[in-house]
């Protein structure tokens, strides 16, 4: 068995999502749909997609368009047919009759259905064709989620069905997870209730829709779109065909009928063209006043919008979950009955939907990017605490064997859906050092991680601390959560600014800077395993590491300019030491300075390992990783490998031309600055870049070493820090998420 070539029929979003992903792996894949013109649209569509689709896009001609009548014929060669057509029981049965007429023999037949049950999608097939049918249950966007369901019957070849969930895992990267054949699977069976849940009962409790989110979001470990922007992010429509398709299907004893019920207000919000973010705005949206954008939030009672407000629940970013419920005011109170449903919920699906309760919190953590699942939940709150805490709960049978046994803390194995060695698999065995807030140090073996536990992984002093005494062993830098690290944690350096205590940032800089350089020169190797974010002081711990082992979807990028700084943990002259090595730089001493000038003055960010090689984020010698799963037992095989013998690189000593160099950037300034590209303090920031990356005042006959470097860098961030300008970018960014436009 082999997957050497790929149709995919259908190609909406989930089709060219599956097209694209396909094509990330290198496999030649056929993206079929009614007409040519609407794949070839879906093909573009994909070549432009933001956050991009496709790892390469150099590669987008591994992607062929065509359309159902005429090319059909490619569905001969095809060893994968992946139908993603739209969810009509009748078009997907006439789709099947044609393609096993036609298919080769012994290829895989897979349906992305989400609602509608593999026996009816099979029915009309022969015992021999049903045996090669199943559904793969990919999630939106396909890039970027991790879960895959696969759903099959006792009719299935065995083999076949491990030969794809292999394929899907080591070429598609993603956790699948197996499933046995029930409404909505493991993920939107338990994600959707939890929607559900989430929704109606901040309906009942008067909560408005931002309190909502602020509760069910990051606090319980859920992304911070919480229940109603991520209601927005899905689609209202979608969601209530989901809910409906849930209706038809569950036995009217599930307690998810409870909360299927169409509510007037969604009904409403969809017939009017609110469908969500793809819509004129859903539960949030985007007015204009005054020629103003304004997010505005809908009032749950009257359905009317007003501006949207931040709400300061008090709640810890990563709240203990004991606390949390267990809270007198509104806030608590809604945790506590939402997380309660959630978790009874789940455990009625144990052993019949399966028996593996921690494949259900698997499934949330892959498919809605949950931290914990409901069954860690409960692992976390003692089972006796959860049920003495409120006498009215209905406990189901799961849960009152583990009461009546007096199992308080009962959980097993993690990730047991996949053999790999995982981070998390790797986290159980491990011994932990907690005595740090902002990271959390695992020590196993013969080696060390150190994992980021910080909001967006910001870095800190703490975390770095952390970083430097684990550099005594062997090190790992890697994170379970999506993010590897989104920068240095400006709040905590804004505080200092606040006070003017310049002495407070220059510390911490200069305590990441030694850092840094720990990372560099210890005696250990230390690999930094990025996935997510890697932006800011996050590429810079990565690019001071030994190696890199990056997922695919890592994003990297040196963008301290955007918020008016500069890399100052040694990512300047780190990159400056990269583009010295290059021939280019060999005849021209000015061409590795102006080109990092370019790279770190623009911001400029790489979407994948893919690119970011060309901007030297990363090396030839770095990896990159389509399963994140795989990020610790490859990094783990380049320490072995890599131990003995293993000796620190040997220092760089710059020689950088000074005045002569940053003339040249300074010209390049004056010029953004007349096209009106950069303001003033764009201006500024630039000098100060150009000062560092030019040598500062040198000439090319002198020698630099590391540590001149890292003090131009130190010198250049405060002068930055200090300035008003540099301060009010800081914040507006801290608000908004997002920095200045220039
Ligand atoms: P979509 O509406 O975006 O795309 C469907 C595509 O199928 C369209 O391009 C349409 O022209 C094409 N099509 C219709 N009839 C066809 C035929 N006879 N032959 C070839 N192409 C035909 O739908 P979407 O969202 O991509 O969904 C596709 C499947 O994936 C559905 O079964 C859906 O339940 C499932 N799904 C959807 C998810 C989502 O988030 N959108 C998530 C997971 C599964």
């Amino acid at each position: 068995m082999n997957i050497k070539n790929v149709v995919v029929i259908g190609s909406g979003t989930m089709g060219s999502g599956i097209a694209a992903q396909l094509c990330n792996a290198n496999v030649p894949v056929t993206l079929l749909d009614l007409k040519t013109e609407i794949s070839e649209k879906a093909k573009k569509k994909i070549f432009e997609s933001k956050p991009p689709l496709l790892i390469d896009k150099s590669k987008i001609n591994n992607i062929r368009a065509g359309n159902i009548e005429e090319n059909f014929d490619l569905v001969k060669t095809a060893d994968w047919v992946v139908e993603a057509v739209v969810e009509k029981i009748n078009i997907k049965h006439h789709l099947y009759e044609k393609i096993l007429k036609t298919r080769k023999k012994d290829s895989i037949i897979s349906s992305n259905t989400s609602t509608i049950p593999l026996k009816v999608l099979s029915a009309k097939m022969s015992d021999d064709d049903k045996k090669d049918f199943c559904i793969t249950h990919f999630f939106n966007p396909v890039r970027y989620m991790g879960l895959l369901e696969i759903v099959s019957e006792s009719i299935n070849d065995v083999k076949k069905i491990n030969f794809l969930k292999n394929f899907c895992e080591d070429s598609l990267g993603k956790g699948v997870i197996l499933c046995k054949d029930t409404p909505g699977f493991l993920g939107n069976r338990v994600g959707v209730y939890a929607m559900q849940v989430a929704m109606i009962e901040a309906i009942k409790m008067k909560l408005s829709i931002e309190e909502a989110d602020a509760v069910f979001g990051r606090p319980m470990g859920i992304p911070k779109t919480g229940v109603f922007g991520l209601y927005d992010l899905i689609g209202i429509d979608l969601m209530s065909d989901v809910l409906k398709s849930f209706v038809k299907e569950l036995p009217t004893s599930d307690v998810f009928h409870e909360v299927a019920q169409e509510i007037p207000l969604v009904k409403n919000l969809i017939e009017n063209g609110y469908t969500g973010r793809k819509g004129k705005g859903g539960f949030y949206r985007i007015n204009k006043k005054d020629g103003k954008k304004v997010l505005e939030a809908i009032n749950l009672n009257s359905g009317d919008y007003f501006p949207s407000k931040k709400i300061d629940t008090n709640i810890e970013e990563k709240a203990i979950l004991k606390e949390l419920v267990s809270r007198n005011d509104k806030y608590g109170k809604y945790a506590w009955s939402v997380i309660s449903k959630i978790i009874l919920y789940a455990s009625s699906l144990i052993p019949d939907v399966t028996k593996d309760y921690n494949n259900i919190d698997e499934a949330m953590r892959l498919g809605f990017n949950w931290s914990k699942g409901p069954f860690e939940m409960l692992n976390e709150l003692g089972v006796k605490f959860f049920v003495e805490k409120d006498k009215e709960l209905k406990i189901n049978e799961f849960v009152k064997k583990l009461y009546d046994n007096k199992t308080d803390a009962f959980y097993g194995k993690r990730q047991i859906y996949t053999n790999l060695e995982t981070l998390g698999k790797v986290k159980q065995l491990a011994k932990i050092k907690k005595d740090n807030k902002s990271a959390i140090t695992y020590e196993h073996k013969n080696y060390k991680i150190v994992e980021f536990n910080t909001k967006a992984n910001t870095l800190d002093y703490d975390s770095m601390d952390a970083l430097k005494k684990a550099s005594d062993k062997n090190l790992i830098i890697i994170n379970e959560g999506i993010q590897f690290s989104a920068g240095v944690n400006l709040n905590y350096v804004m505080d200092f600014a606040k006070e003017k205590n310049w002495k407070a940032i220059e510390k911490f800089i200069y305590h990441f800077q030694m850092t840094c350089k720990q990372l560099k020169y210890s005696n250990n190797l230390v690999i930094s395993a990025p996935s997510g974010l890697a932006l800011g002081g996050g590429e810079e711990v990565c690019i001071q590491s030994d190696y890199v082992v990056a997922h695919t979807n890592t994003v990297m990028g040196l963008v301290e300019t955007l918020v008016g700084l500069i890399p100052a943990g040694g990512g300047s002259k780190e990159m400056l030491w990269r583009w010295t090595q290059t021939q280019e730089a060999k005849k021209d001493p000015d061409f590795a300075p102006q080109k990092v000038f370019d790279i770190i003055g623009y911001g400029k960010t790489a979407t994948s390992p893919v690119e970011a090689i060309p901007f030297k984020f990363l090396l030839e010698k770095d990896k990159s990783i389509m399963n994140r799963n795989k990020l610790l037992s490859v990094s783990l095989n380049l320490i072995n490998d890599k131990k003995n013998g293993y000796k620190p690189p040997k220092k760089p000593i710059f020689k950088l031309s000074g005045g002569q160099v940053r003339d040249k950037m300074f010209q390049t300034l004056e010029n953004l600055l007349k096209e009106k590209k950069i303001l003033e303090h764009g201006m500024e920031v630039g000098k100060k870049l150009a000062f560092v990356l030019s040598g500062g005042n040198t000439t090319i006959d002198k020698e630099l070493s590391e540590d001149d470097m890292y003090a131009l860098e130190l010198e250049a961030f405060i002068q930055l820090m200090q300035m008003e300008k540099t301060q009010a970018r800081i914040k507006h960014t801290l608000l908004t998420g997002k920095p200045l436009a220039n």
